[in-house]
């Protein structure tokens, strides 16, 4: 049976930066869904399809090609054949994410995939809705999160480090309106599983959030 170790928490909380090296050092593969929401915004954001308009939403949903693989340990996400890995980071397609997860067939067709690979490898997997819905049976759960203040720091810093100039008062918002968004959709909102362990990243280093998850895996290797 393959193992898995299921990470959710809020936009920013570093579970992408977290689950990646968790997963280096246990050898197991990193599953970013995130990265799969933000491919299906993109694919919208391209044909210029508003998320009020459902049907054109999930006929683009039935239409697309989403699919996984890796180079060198590292998540590329291929649309219709094209590795938009890239291209999905920028803030616009997140927002847009944000809204067209709450779809229950973009979800739907996700979700599948996620269990897929949960099902044929030992997985790290983050989201939204792992230990809830993807992954109800995960080894190890985690619930990772950070005030809204730390998260926009942490997210204006890394825009700085780009070059970019940023508001950080707007990040705040923008993080905020996403909390919420995630936190109060009717399908898989964001939430902590009942058996999930909570760690607030605030006042924690990235190694020592580590650590503690290695613990957890160990504990529950025993
Ligand atoms: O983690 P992220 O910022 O890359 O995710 C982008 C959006 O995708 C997020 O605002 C909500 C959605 N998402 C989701 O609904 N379920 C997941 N398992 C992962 C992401």
């Amino acid at each position: 049976m393959a193992f898995s170790i299921a990470i959710d928490g809020p936009a920013g909380a570093g579970k992408s930066t977290i689950a990646k090296a968790l997963a280096k050092r246990l050898g197991f593969i990193y599953v970013d869904t995130g990265a799969m929401y933000r491919t299906m915004a993109l694919e919208l954001l391209r044909k210029g399809i508003s998320p009020e308009d459902v049907p054109a939403m999930e006929q683009a949903c039935q239409d697309v090609e989403i699919s996984i693989a890796y180079e060198e340990g590292s998540q590329q996400v291929y649309l219709n054949g094209e590795n938009v890995s890239s291209l999905i980071r920028r803030e616009e397609v997140g927002n847009m994410a944000s809204v067209s997860a709450a779809n229950g067939k973009i979800r739907e067709k996700l979700v599948d995939l996620q269990r897929q690979m949960a099902a044929r490898e030992n997985v790290v997997m983050d989201g939204r809705d792992i230990g809830t819905c993807v992954l109800p049976q995960a080894d190890v759960k985690i619930y990772l999160t950070a005030s809204v203040h730390t998260r926009a720091m942490r997210r204006y810093k890394e825009y700085l480090e780009k070059g970019q100039k940023v508001d950080l008062q707007q990040i705040e918002k923008d993080i905020e309106k996403r909390d919420y968004q995630d936190m109060h959709r009717d399908i898989s909102p964001l939430k902590q599983a009942e058996d999930a362990v909570l760690l607030d990243s605030s006042d924690m280093g990235i190694e020592e959030v580590i650590d503690a998850m290695i613990a957890l895996y160990e504990k529950k290797k025993q």
